[in-house]
């Protein structure tokens, strides 16, 4: 876009799911960089709004209620809290964050819908969906798992199999089964609105064609989207949570969350601007007040619907067709609606070389992150950014987190924030001294400095977070190294003058740091202005060497950064090592369920407690020992293959549960009468399963 046309920012970033909280892959993949972007355009007086809430409809927000036995309402409002509460505390500047449970966005989607309708752009198509006869309801694609046709991955779900990573139709799953009932569903009719995707093919190759400046990935995945043909795609879901299909032969049905969600950004914005919402909306009505609104008052229009505006979404690698394709064509579709100018999507972030996982618990939780960090915000604002996945998907590791932040946030920017404080109060009581005579190597280091925020500026308006940040670090290595070589700590004894202008100069480079450094680091920066008692800079003033004036008074030297000890690592990696043995356990309990037995299967077993008495290693085996119990009816011999895991005498006298009624086994030339029962893990490792309090031999277990 023509740089001299932009009046205005509009930037989004991904509405979070609210069905669960957010860890740091969300972080470093969405919400860092796009408000490292917000807060660079701020600070070059732009006009911007920043953008985001929580998405709290779809699939994903009822299958959690369903799993915790709570509403969908009850899960939206838990997760919209905590997830807000966890973006605040990380210093990410939304504009607003809203909610697409909100009045504002039930209208603004239902609104939109209702214009593509009556537009004639939908196609009505009865298809054959799954449907649970059990629970009576049609299955959305994430109610339905079976095998996956691509890698045989039992756990597959009906859109997607998360092991080999394909994208599936439910129908193609082999056994489906329902999560609701556990029953096998059927094929059923139901009439969906279809948004003909086909038909906006060329527009959106031509329009993806004039942005060869996106990202590679970006490019290239819409590139092969495009190439293997648009299908049309249902835009309305037989569900019962979300935004209602404003139309009377729709009963039951809403819109598709994928349809809803990118105009959750519409909404937010007018809800920004304080669109005057009139009263008209009533979920239980039997229709919706469509374009019922008042014309544009507040604004919003100006920032989704004008040339001059400069869209740009913030997203995941995974939401890219939503944003580049679809939300386009419905853009398209809707007409009056600005495009999207660019669309920075990032990799993924691994953790400790595997994928993220919520279910797995594999994650840095930003709640957990606080707690056991507290006040290091910027640390992880640092560590994101210095390590994100732009271009390709990429590893945070705790001792990376430990590194970066010893090596470079204390030794590089810590140190040199710190010595400039420190000496200008030693020799100069804070008071910023007067610059004398400028030499040759003075001069060399206020004109690089001058160039810094030109290429730290072209680096954020091209979307390269990291480059933008090892630059503004340079600015602190320029800072070191010209303390290093001037020692003005040497100097002083004979030469105050000079000792003067070196700090001079320093403290104009910390001053400057304070401005760079801001969009990526802003509690940093806060820290910064209460040192140097600088306040009412931004972009446009760095570079300079007269931020500071002759006599200002700074203020106290405090740490910007503290050393992060080993032990501290030590907790994080063996945290998610427990994550680890934990699902390893997780695993083993989910071993496939046998068949159903009935009660009587069950009765007919005799189980009791009983009592070793004696026990004995059963010659040339490795895992057998004999045993004899006291089962309360008899003393008797049972052989038992526990020989790896427990020694003989030291059983002896525990208590243990029995099958007594087992028909006895001849067992390497040895009678064995019974069987002791004994729990195993993933890993092979036995346990016996024993009552919890002492119990006389022969008790009942039932
Ligand atoms: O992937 C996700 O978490 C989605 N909730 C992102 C939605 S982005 C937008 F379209 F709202
Ligand atoms: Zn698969």
């Amino acid at each position: 876009m023509d740089n001299s046309k932009i009046k205005r920012y509009t930037v989004t970033a991904a509405l979070p799911y609210t069905n669960g909280p957010v860890h740091i892959g969300h972080l470093a993949g969405v919400y860092i960089p796009a408000d490292i972007y917000a807060r660079y355009l701020r600070s070059n007086k732009r006009d911007v709004k920043f953008i985001c809430g929580s998405d709290e409809n779809g699939v994903p927000i009822t299958l959690k209620a369903k799993r915790e036995g709570i509403t969908p309402q009850e899960v939206v409002d838990k997760y919209h809290k905590i997830i807000g509460d966890s973006f605040k505390e990380f210093g990410v500047s939304f504009d607003i964050y809203h909610r697409t449970s909100s009045q504002t966005h039930h209208q603004t989607a239902s609104d939109f819908f209702k214009t593509l309708y009556d537009k004639g752009i939908f196609t009505e198509e009865v298809t054959e969906q799954y449907y649970d006869p059990t629970a009576k309801q049609f299955l959305a694609d994430r109610y339905i798992t079976g095998t996956c046709p691509k890698c045989g991955n039992e756990n597959a779900y009906g859109d997607q199999c998360e092991n080999c990573g394909s994208t599936l139709n439910a129908t193609d799953l082999i056994h489906p089964k329902s999560t609701l009932s556990g029953d096998q569903p059927i094929l059923k009719e139901t009439k969906n609105w279809f948004l003909p995707l086909d038909q906006y093919e060329e527009r959106l190759r031509k329009y993806i064609e004039s942005h060869k400046e996106w990202r590679p990935n970006v490019y290239g995945q819409c590139q092969s989207w495009l190439n293997a043909g648009l299908q049309p795609r249902a835009m309305t879901r037989d569900l019962d949570w979300g935004v209602r299909v404003p139309l009377r032969d729709a009963e039951g049905k809403v819109l598709y969350v994928w349809f809803d969600a990118p105009i959750g950004y519409i909404s937010a914005t007018k809800e920004l601007c304080n669109y005057a919402k009139l009263d008209v909306w009533n979920p239980k009505a039997e229709e919706y007040y469509i374009n019922n609104y008042e014309s544009d008052k507040c604004g919003w229009e100006e920032y989704w619907k004008s040339d001059e505006t400069k869209l740009v979404h913030f997203i995941g690698k995974d939401n890219i067709v939503f944003h580049c394709i679809i939300f386009p064509a419905m853009l398209m579709a809707h007409g009056d609606y600005t495009l999207a100018d660019n669309v920075p999507a990032n990799e993924f972030l691994n953790l400790e070389g595997q994928k993220i996982s919520t279910s797995k618990n594999w994650a840095v939780w930003l709640n957990e992150y606080l707690r056991d960090f507290e006040g290091k915000q910027d640390v992880l604002r640092y560590v994101l950014t210095a390590t994100a996945p732009e271009t390709k998907d990429n590893d945070f590791t705790w001792k990376d987190f430990q590194a970066r932040n010893n090596n470079e946030l204390v030794a590089i920017l810590g140190n040199f924030v710190n010595r400039v404080v420190v000496l200008t109060h030693k020799y100069f009581n804070g008071a910023v001294p007067t610059c004398m005579e400028i030499t040759a190597v003075d001069q060399a280091v206020i004109d690089e400095l001058a160039g810094y925020p030109e290429k730290i500026s072209a680096s954020i308006e091209n979307y390269r977070f990291r480059e933008a940040l090892s630059e503004v670090m340079n600015v602190a290595r320029l800072g070191n190294k010209y303390l290093a070589e001037t020692e003005p700590w040497k100097l002083i004894k004979t030469d105050e003058d000079r000792v003067r202008t070196i700090l001079h100069v320093a403290l104009q480079i910390a001053a400057n740091i304070q401005i760079l450094i801001e969009p990526f680091l802003p509690f940093t920066a806060e820290k910064l202005m209460k040192m140097l008692q600088n306040g009412g800079h931004d972009w446009d003033d760095a570079g300079s060497v007269a931020l500071l004036k002759r006599g200002h008074q700074i203020g106290e030297a405090t740490l910007l950064f503290e050393k992060i000890e080993d032990a501290e690592i030590d907790f994080q990696i063996e945290k998610l090592n427990q994550s680890k043995s934990a699902n390893a356990v997780n695993n083993a309990t989910a071993t496939p369920a046998k068949e159903n037995i009935n009660f009587d299967d069950f009765s007919a077993m005799d189980i009791r407690v009983a009592t070793i008495v004696a026990a004995e290693k059963v010659e040339k085996t490795k895992k057998l020992l004999k045993l004899t119990v006291n089962t309360g009816i008899d003393e008797r011999t049972v052989v038992s293959g526990i020989a790896e895991h427990y020694k003989p005498e030291e059983i002896i006298g525990k208590q243990v549960s029995m099958i007594v009624n087992l028909a006895p086994r001849e067992i390497k030339g040895i009678l064995s009468q019974g069987m002791i029962l004994m729990a195993e893990n993933s890993e092979g490792k036995l346990t016996f399963v024993a009552p919890v309090d002492r119990f006389t031999e022969g008790s009942v277990i039932r």
